[in-house]
Order: C-alpha cells, then sequence, then structure tokens
C-alpha cells in the first residue's frame, strides 16, 4: 500500500506497488506478514461519562434487572448524577484515557453520544469536550446529540414531565447544539423506562428540520416499534434491535438503514436474545457492529471482542463481522467514500493485527491482538 498525505494512493502486490513512481521515496513501514485491516470504525459509544458502574453490576449479577435498576434511581440516572458533579477536567481525563484504548484496540472512528447530561449546560459540556478531544487527539469524533436519552429526575414524578422536558429539549437544547454546530446526528432511546414511539419522532423530526441526521436505539429492552420509525424517518442506522421481529428485519433489508448490533450488552447484562443477525443478512440489511462502550450495558471498547461475540452468539462469519466493523459501520457514520476499507483514494486508516489469518481476529477473545494503528497516516499506537 502506498500512503500519501494520509491518503491510500495504490494498492496491490508488492511490485506493483513498488512500480509507483512515488514508491521510490517513500519511507517503509515493513508489517512482517501481520494482518492489515482497515481502522474499525465504532459507530455507536456513550464516550463522555463520569464513572463506572460497577457497583449495579453486581447487584445485576445477585438477580436484579437492568429495570428495576432504572426504576429505582440507578441506570442511566445514576451517570446522569456523576455527570453533572463532575467537572469537564475530569471527564475530558476520562474521555481522552479512553480513545487511547480505542487506539490501541484498533479503532480509528468513534461515534460518540451526548446524553448523560440531560440539561442544556451538562449536554453542552459533553458536547464541547467531544468537539475538543476530536480536535487534540488523532482519533476521528463524530458527534450525536442524545438529549432524548431518559427523563431526568427533575422532570419525574409529576404528569407531563416528559412532556416538559421534550419541550425544553426541542426549544432550548437543540437550537443551542445546532447554532454551536456541535452534533451531527441525532439520537433517542425508543423503549420501555425511556422515550415513547411518539415521543422519539416528535424529537427525530424535529432534528431533521434543524438538519441532525436521525438515528435511533430500538427494541433493546421492548418491542415498541422504533425499527419502523427509523426506516421511515430514514435514520442513518436503528441500534441494538435484540427485540425485532419478521416485518422489522424485511424493512431493514429493503431499506438503506443500517441495523447496528450490539452484542456486548447482551454480554455484559448477561442477556440470552440476542439480536438476529442471520435473518437481516439473509434480508438483504447493512448490518453493521459496534461496542455501545458505555458503562451501564457495555463497558468495553474492544471492538475484537464485539467481533468475537458476532461469530460466536450472532453466528456471522468472521468475514461479514469484520466488513460490520468496518464498511457497515463507516456507511452508518455517512462516511463510507473516505473511511471503512483499504482502496484507492481511501483515508489511510489502518489496524494491524499479531496474527496470521484475519479469522484470529474474533477467535482469539479477551485478548488484544492490535499490534498497530494507524490514522491518517500516521502511527498512533504501537504495541510495545
Ligand atoms: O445503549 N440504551 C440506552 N443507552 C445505553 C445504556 C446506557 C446506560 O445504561 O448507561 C445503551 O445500552
Ligand atoms: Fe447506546
Amino acid at each position: 500500500m502506498l500512503v500519501i498525505d494520509g491518503q491510500i494512493v495504490s494498492v496491490g502486490t508488492r511490485r506493483e506497488v513498488e512500480a509507483q513512481k512515488e514508491a521510490r521515496r517513500a519511507e517503509k513501514i515493513d508489517v512482517g506478514g501481520r494482518v492489515v485491516l482497515p481502522g474499525f470504525v465504532d459507530s455507536h459509544t456513550h464516550l463522555i461519562h463520569a464513572a463506572s458502574r460497577a457497583e449495579e453490576y453486581e447487584l445485576k449479577i445477585q438477580g436484579a434487572n437492568y429495570e428495576e435498576i432504572a426504576r429505582k434511581g440507578g441506570g442511566i440516572l445514576n451517570s446522569v448524577k456523576k455527570l453533572r458533579a463532575a467537572t469537564a477536567e475530569a471527564l475530558k481525563l476520562r474521555g481522552r484515557a479512553a480513545l487511547q484504548e480505542f487506539a490501541a484496540h484498533g479503532t480509528t472512528t468513534v461515534e460518540a453520544k451526548s446524553g448523560y447530561g440531560l440539561d442544556i449546560a451538562s449536554e453542552m459540556k459533553i458536547l464541547k469536550l467531544q468537539r475538543e478531544l476530536n480536535e487534540e487527539q488523532p482519533l476521528e469524533i463524530v458527534s450525536t446529540f442524545l438529549g432524548a436519552h431518559v427523563v431526568p429526575e427533575e422532570f419525574r414524578g409529576t404528569a407531563g414531565g416528559a412532556k416538559r422536558y421534550i419541550r425544553i429539549l426541542l426549544e432550548q437544547m437543540m437550537p443551542e447544539v445546532v447554532n454551536e454546530g456541535l452534533a451531527e446526528f441525532c439520537d433517542a432511546f425508543c423503549d420501555r423506562g425511556a422515550f415513547t414511539r411518539k415521543q422519539s419522532k416528535q424529537v427525530l423530526s424535529e432534528g431533521q428540520l434543524h438538519g441532525l441526521v436521525p438515528r435511533l436505539h430500538a427494541e433493546q429492552l421492548s418491542h415498541t416499534g422504533a425499527t419502523q420509525l427509523a426506516v421511515e424517518l430514514g435514520a442513518a442506522s436503528c441500534d441494538h434491535l435484540d427485540r425485532i421481529n419478521d416485518s422489522d428485519v424485511r424493512a431493514l433489508g429493503k431499506s438503506n438503514t443500517v441495523a447496528t448490533l450490539l452484542p456486548g450488552c447482551d454480554f455484559h447484562l448477561g442477556g440470552k436474545q440476542y439480536a438476529p443477525a442471520r435473518k437481516l443478512i439473509e434480508a438483504g440489511a447493512i448490518v453493521a457492529l459496534a461496542t455501545d462502550y458505555n458503562p451501564g450495558t457495555s463497558p468495553t471498547v474492544s471492538m475484537s471482542m464485539v467481533l468475537s461475540l458476532a461469530c460466536t452468539q450472532l453466528r456471522m462469519n468472521p468475514a461479514e463481522a469484520i466488513a460490520a466493523a468496518t464498511i457497515n459501520a463507516a456507511f452508518a457514520l455517512r462516511r463510507e467514500k473516505r473511511l471503512g476499507s483499504l482502496e484507492k483514494g481511501k483515508q489511510a486508516d489502518l489496524a494491524v493485527f499479531e496474527v496470521e489469518d484475519y479469522r484470529e481476529i474474533p477467535y482469539y477473545f479477551g485478548m488484544n491482538r492490535c499490534w498497530m494503528t494507524v490514522k491518517r497516516g500516521e502511527i498512533i499506537y504501537m504495541q510495545d
């Protein structure tokens, strides 16, 4: 591969590439026969949060379920409380450390959602940190406004609280996010205990009017019709999909809305109902895989662990899983022309693995075989 100014200008056999005139002056990086992939595109994360929720992890192991914990003020609201109390400096340090971990695991682009702030100041704080981190470190961060994560504590317990919160979200938060150019996408958690299909539609449609492209948390804990809504709105993706039905599968099969699967959540929560990846692939859906890095349901940055889960639990084959974690994920972020594959004209974002065969990337699990990561032609991680 020949790279000039961060762009791939030639891919082929050593002889073909070395025959190019510009190749004579090029610095040579020999990866010693290791496997080179496009850098992973992690198209669903909740990058900025203040702390882990290990205390809830233990409760879950003892039998409490995710929704019970949330109803008692734990879950997302627990993370909201912690984020509001945290300084921007502390959040940034934690975010930056996570980004270094992403890079060390072969990820070169990360989508990041707000959603643990849920008031104007805190949502803005998150999105501004994402913008700063995007500028200050090598990974590309794609920002999504997720003001519609859950109804915050201060709007609960009174009739019409959700309605009042949505009004503030639409009339105050969203215009400010858009004016400052802080997000490209708008997301909503459309599920039991979060927002209804009607409320999600209201938020995402208004986002569209402001130029925010919709994406949606859909059918994770219950079936709400969120998938059909995503398709109807022409959303870039709908994510989770553990509880979709055959008609949802058919709708996704006929649409350009990416079906983003997040098996790390089922693994971490000990759930048994993984998304029907095979049915989706057979129906012709565009399937992507992502970590959903977040403190409540999927505390991992490891796309190769997600690939392992995709192979063993979703029955995707290694090549399908790799395509889902690279080019299909780039499509979900509307960056498929620039990212997600190793072709002439694409950005030189690479992940090199210490394996002899690409199938060994999902085959090894719970260990990191990433040997080198390259972003825009620059080495940003190298194994010691
Ligand atoms: O993608 N489902 C909603 N949001 C996250 C979970 C957030 C949390 O529990 O903190 C998810 O699973
Ligand atoms: Fe999520």
